[in-house]
């Protein structure tokens, strides 16, 4: 974890008057039902609603389509180097938001031609990957993994196949020797971090994921081959090791968590609702309509944090302060009304911003390259165990306490044994 510095000229500032209503986004009913929250919290306050972080931090909810669209467009007055905030003499050092909401001198705090220097980089060292080797890739793990609880009738979807899969997938991507504990503990280290649930020690998690890439990128400088790293490393741009090795982590803990959640919530959909009936030949929908449905309804990504704001601004007939915090809320503003007015939330196209908008968002061919990871993990689990079914009521399902992702703890679900 790297040094956090307020931002010099920016102290704490007094208390807001807007921020005695604020909701915190933490509990259970954020945890269980959060669309009912970001509905509660639009009816209250509007397009941007005063939100209290884990140790009750003040920051603005942007719940509105345009809002969101708005911020994320305007880098010159909402910008991303955390550092701007005017609450860091508030946050402790053990703050469990701060693996990524703490400066880190990666892609994600970068901002204008240093910021598209970097994500020049990854974006070049993805577009490498060919796709059709990647589902092919993603096919022969998706095997493997079915083929290690297809003969027991049962598996933990989550932990046993969704969260596996697209981190195999990423491993075999950046080309780190793939085996077993190591991406296992990888998994676990980027859930730990993410999570920030009770008991847990996420920048202690964080810190570890660090030094397992540290190790990748000092192996792949001695030995380079056809992988996303060994792009990074030799791309004219000549980022050093350590800029390497933060963005490896970006385009790791990125590509695996909200892959995972939206093949889990993709999962769920076609496990829950009668439109998909499974089995999926019966359903009258596809699983790519169940994975747009999922980008617009119930998206992995569901809070971002965040923006800072440069002045003192406007947003959503809120007075927001120089330095203020902005949450990007991706899921409440795919589900604004403002959007949908006939009270229809439906997935017709991808205007979602389940990858966010502007300089920042999700980098090009990231998106792609997610969709081919998810598409060939739920389609191959439902060609090889075609009468999958959940193994509890849909409503004993429960999701993880992360502000960022809406994921499942688990997903168990039961099918007639495969015998190989
Ligand atoms: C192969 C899989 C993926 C890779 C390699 C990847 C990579 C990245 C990287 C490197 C960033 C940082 C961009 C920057 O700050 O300039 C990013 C941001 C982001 N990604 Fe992805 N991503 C993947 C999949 C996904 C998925 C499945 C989702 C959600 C459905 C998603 C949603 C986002 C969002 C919301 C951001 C934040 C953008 C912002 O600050 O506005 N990503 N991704």
């Amino acid at each position: 974890m790297t040094d956090i510095h307020p931002a010099p000229d920016h102290a704490v500032p007094p208390a807001c008057p807007a921020h005695d209503k604020a909701v915190a986004l933490a509990g259970l009913e954020y945890q269980q039902t959060p669309s009912e929250l970001y509905r509660g919290l639009r009816a209250e306050h509007g397009a941007v609603a005063p939100v209290l972080l884990d140790g009750s931090i003040p920051a603005w909810l942007v719940l509105g389509y345009a809002e969101v669209s708005y911020v994320t467009s305007h880098d010159e007055l909402f910008a991303r180097d955390s550092r701007r905030w005017n609450q860091w003499d508030a946050i402790p050092p053990d703050w469990p938001l701060l693996p990524y909401v703490g400066y880190q001198p990666s892609v994600l705090f970068t901002e204008g031609e240093e910021h598209r220097r970097r994500a020049g980089v990854i974006s070049q060292a993805l577009a490498g990957v060919d796709q059709f080797e990647l589902a092919r890739d993603c096919r022969q793990l998706a095997d493997h993994l079915i083929a290690s609880f297809a003969g027991s009738g049962r598996a933990e979807l989550m932990r046993d196949y969704a969260h596996a899969l697209p981190m195999r997938a990423a491993v075999r991507m950046c080309g780190m020797p793939h085996g077993g504990d190591e991406t296992r503990q990888l998994v676990e280290d980027l859930r730990v971090s993410l999570d920030a649930a009770e008991g847990d020690d996420p920048v202690a998690a964080y810190a570890r994921v660090g030094e397992r890439i540290h190790r990748l990128v000092r192996h792949k400088r001695e030995r380079p081959g056809p992988d996303v790293t060994s792009r990074m490393l030799t791309h004219p741009a000549g980022l050093t090791d350590e800029e390497i090795v933060q963005d490896l982590i970006s385009v790791i803990a990125a590509a695996q968590q909200p892959t995972a959640n939206w093949i889990g919530n993709t999962l769920r959909l076609l496990l829950t609702d009668e439109r998909f009936a499974l089995n999926v030949s019966g359903g009258r929908l596809s699983v790519g309509e169940a994975l747009n449905e999922v980008l617009w309804l119930d998206t992995p990504t569901q809070n971002f944090i965040g923006r800072w704001a440069v002045n003192d601004t406007q947003l959503g007939g809120r007075q927001i302060r120089a330095g203020d915090c902005l949450v990007l809320g991706l899921a409440a503003a795919n589900t604004d009304p403002q959007l949908w007015p006939e009270a229809h939330v439906g997935a017709e196209n991808s205007a979602h911003l389940s990858f966010s908008n502007g300089e920042h968002r999700c980098p090009y061919p990231a998106p792609l390259l997610a969709d081919v990871m998810a598409r060939t993990a739920v389609e191959t689990l439902l060609e090889r165990l075609p009468d999958l079914v959940l193994a509890v009521e849909p409503d004993e399902l429960t999701w993880r306490p992360s502000i960022w992702m809406r994921g499942l703890t688990a997903l168990p679900a039961l099918f007639t044994p495969v015998v190989p």
